[in-house]
């Protein structure tokens, strides 16, 4: 469940930053990205470890 729920906002940071004009907000968004990222992946890891 916590792996869907960062994942979403993976997505959503993803479509924030490919959506603006503004290149810093731009950037910006897109870290937040790659940080939900690891997260989303970091409980598909623990999952697979704990299951
Ligand atoms: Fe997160």
């Amino acid at each position: 469940m916590m792996a869907m729920i960062e994942a979403r906002s993976c997505e959503r940071f993803k479509r924030l930053s490919e959506g603006l004009n503004d290149a810093y907000l731009a950037k910006f968004y897109r870290r937040f990205m790659e940080s939900e990222a690891g997260h989303y992946t970091l409980f598909i890891e623990l999952a697979e470890t704990y299951t």
